[in-house]
């Protein structure tokens, strides 16, 4: 097989991840990956359905691809991820134009569908749920990571918590967890290839069950050699554990950063969410964490407008934004998701609501960054540098070990080095700095 092949990505980390494989295996078979649409003779649309508006972006992407095979009746589409696991056949019927549906246990099987699709004209749909394994266990070329220095790797795929908004269990299946060894031997692999950060990735990775508890796993892959930094994400608040809680104290290559999703600040939400622990708790978590780490950094999600969230119950949500004060926020207006147990509620808080209560937290949260960026002011951090600045020529960036971006003047030849660098200005969403 050859030819060119552009990779459409939507969503979270996991598609990031998920695309990086999906361009390793194909180039592994000659396809040669390409930016540009029009030159592609095989187009994969990776998407996400957590919320109503990713999934509307699907279709519009789906649209445009229309259009393009109009144009080059040749051109292969698949479409992969969470909306494909959703729709399956459906997709492919209600747009003819579809090749190939691939859902989010089969990715392995992406490279034979598309030799099928070469010869036979038919939509090839492979949504199949239950063995997700082959997938997780696909190690993606290091030419395909982004930066070259860091690598994300699945642990395990899939939710079993059951909060009643959300679309996951449905479209990533229950949860399943990839043998230790195996996460062990492609963290080993990827540090002979020069990876220094890893980034461990699943929908809820403190439940890992692979083998070992997911505290003893950070713990062996903290002991690889040339391995510096640590990271992982997602966790759920009911499932960070004393000894996880205790790596944070013990394990310095772990990073000081912690993506905690809360959802909402008042207990009668969070019970009507499903999500198992209530303000008081979480607060604890994150007094605990610091103990732990004093300067750990947080990071959340949160939802406004959940069926029956009163203006009282929202103000429980700014409160503890307040207290918490994170470094980033990611807010959403709650949408219902097909086959969900919220799905079944009144969607009674009206959209201007919503929207009101979005932008009053958003700009909370905006003079919260920006405080939390002015505070570092004058310190010095050390910053895995990741490329160079887009915006500013002769400046880099990188990362400090909370997350936080900070560009600075320096060559491209600090890419992938760690170095000291002073914070100079504290601006809305990053940081500038100079070398020290
Ligand atoms: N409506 C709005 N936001 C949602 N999320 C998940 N499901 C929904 C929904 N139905 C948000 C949650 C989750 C993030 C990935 O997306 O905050 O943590
Ligand atoms: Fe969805 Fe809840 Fe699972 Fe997160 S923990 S993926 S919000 S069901």
């Amino acid at each position: 097989m050859h030819g060119r092949v552009k990779i459409f990505t939507h969503g979270c980390q996991m598609n990031d991840l998920d695309s990086q494989k999906l361009y390793s295996e194909l180039a592994r078979q000659g396809y040669q990956a390409t930016d540009d649409d029009e030159a592609a003779d095989l187009v994969i649309l990776n998407t996400c359905s957590v919320r109503q508006k990713a999934q509307e972006k699907a279709v519009s992407t789906l649209g445009r691809l229309r259009v393009l095979k109009r144009h080059k009746p040749g051109l292969v589409i698949a479409v992969a991820g969470c909306v494909a696991q959703q729709e399956g056949a459906a997709l492919a019927e209600h747009f003819p134009e579809v090749d190939i549906v691939i859902g989010t246990h089969q990715l392995h099987k992406l490279c034979d569908l598309v030799a099928e699709a070469l010869t036979r004209r038919q939509p090839r749909i492979e949504t199949a749920f239950g063995e997700c394994i082959p997938s997780m266990d696909i190690v993606p070329d290091k030419a395909f990571l982004s930066p070259g220095h860091r690598a994300y790797l699945n642990i395990m795929q899939g939710c079993d918590n059951y909060c009643t908004y959300c679309i996951v269990p449905m479209v990533r299946g229950r949860e399943i967890s990839r043998d230790h060894a195996a996460i062990l031997s492609e963290v080993r692999l990827q540090a002979g290839r020069g990876v220094k950060e890893i980034f461990l990735l699943g929908q809820n990775v403190n439940s890992y069950a692979g083998g070992v508890p997911f505290p003893q796993l950070l713990k062996e892959i903290h002991s690889v050699d040339g391995i510096e930094r640590l990271r992982f994400t997602t966790s759920h608040p009911k499932d960070v554990s004393p000894e996880l809680i205790e790596c944070f104290a013990v394990l310095p290559k772990l990073c000081s950063h912690l993506h905690l999703p809360f959802q909402a600040g008042s207990d009668r939400v969070l019970k009507a969410m499903n999500r198992n622990y209530t303000y008081a708790s979480y607060l604890k978590l994150i007094e605990d964490l610091r103990r732990a780490r004093p300067d750990m950094a947080f990071s959340a999600d949160v939802m406004v407008g959940f069926p029956g969230e009163s203006d009282s119950d929202f103000q429980r949500t700014l409160a503890l934004i307040k207290v918490v004060r994170f470094d980033v926020l990611y807010s959403f207006k709650y949408s219902p998701r097909p086959g969900t147990a919220a799905d079944s509620l009144a969607d009674d808080v009206a959209l201007p609501e919503k929207s009101a209560r979005l932008d009053l937290l958003q700009s909370l949260q905006k003079r919260i960054t920006l405080e939390n960026n002015q505070a570092r002011l004058d310190k010095v951090y050390e910053v895995l540098v990741d490329g160079p600045s887009p915006r500013h020529t002769h400046q880099v960036f990188g990362r400090t070990t909370h997350g936080a971006i900070i560009n600075f003047a320096g060559s491209s030849s600090l890419i992938g080095e760690t170095v000291a660098v002073k914070v100079t200005r504290a601006n809305q969403n990053s940081l500038t700095g100079e070398l020290i």
